[in-house]
């Protein structure tokens, strides 16, 4: 079997600027938080600029954007205003998501099916500007072919549902949403678009999500945000990074 690719880690810091808003003033900074990440082995970055500015701010992603030194995934909803601000930052990535303001974090994935005619020269304006566009999707085949007729190079799937059953101890369903990703995952490896993963991710569900070896990039941010409160932020991404090897270790398909 040929070797895996490596399973990038994508942390997120939007909560590091949730608690730095109740507040109001510079700290804690999202951006000393990323740099700390990437020193315990975070691949890159992932930030959510929300319409609503709720968490990360405007010039906290041009900071991001110049002081990292990795890979910057700009989350983003597909509407004029954040399509401008992406042009002029120019991530290495966007990841558009849906967004709704009453919602308390992003609650399902785009719709890839009903927004293609909107979401093809959206997301080609970005490809054009050389800004790499991730759809964030349900694990659906459905979706997989809609973002791969929309031509995204990649997609993530969420993993939310899955993350939930199994919190709340659900086997069965959460047996079933499991199944649900490793066929999405399966067929954008058909469709030859690049699969990520996230949302509701902690050490369990990263271990198990890591054995799909069609997933390259796990991005991954309340979670580690809220146990960096107990073990620090390094301790807390160096254990995720060896859940996740720990995971592609026993990969779903390798022989005995
Ligand atoms: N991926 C996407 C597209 C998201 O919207 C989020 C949440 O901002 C995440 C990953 C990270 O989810 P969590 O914070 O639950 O780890």
């Amino acid at each position: 079997m040929a070797p895996l690719p490596h399973l990038r880690l994508g942390v997120n810091v939007d909560h590091v600027a949730t608690v730095r808003n109740a507040r109001g003033g510079d700290v804690p900074d999202p951006v000393r938080a990323a740099l700390l990440a990437i020193a315990a082995g975070a691949d890159g970055i992932t930030a959510h600029l929300r319409e609503d500015r709720r968490h990360i701010h405007d010039d906290d992603m041009v900071r991001l954007k110049r002081e990292i030194g990795k890979p910057l995934n700009f989350e983003m909803a597909a509407t004029e205003q954040m399509l401008d601000i992406a042009l002029k930052i120019k991530p290495h990535a966007t990841c558009l998501v849906p967004e709704k303001r009453t919602e308390r974090t992003t609650e399902g994935g785009l719709d890839v099916i009903g927004a293609q005619g909107y979401l093809k020269p959206f997301a080609s304006e970005l490809a054009h500007a050389g800004i790499r566009v991730s759809l964030f999707i349900e694990p659906s085949l459905e979706a997989v072919e809609a973002a791969a007729t929309i031509g995204a190079p990649v997609v993530e799937l969420h993993t939310g549902a899955w993350c939930n059953a199994v919190i709340q101890s659900e086997p069965g369903k959460a047996g079933a949403e499991f199944a649900r990703l490793v066929s999405a995952a399966a067929h954008a490896e058909t469709c030859g678009i690049e699969c990520h993963a996230g949302h509701g991710l902690d050490f369990g569900t990263a271990r198990e999500i890591a054995r799909l070896p069609q997933v390259v990039e796990l991005n991954i941010g309340h979670f580690l945000i809220g146990e960096a409160i107990f073990v620090g932020l390094e301790a807390s991404i160096r254990k995720m990074r060896a859940a996740m090897d720990a995971g592609r270790a026993a990969v779903i398909g390798a022989g005995p």
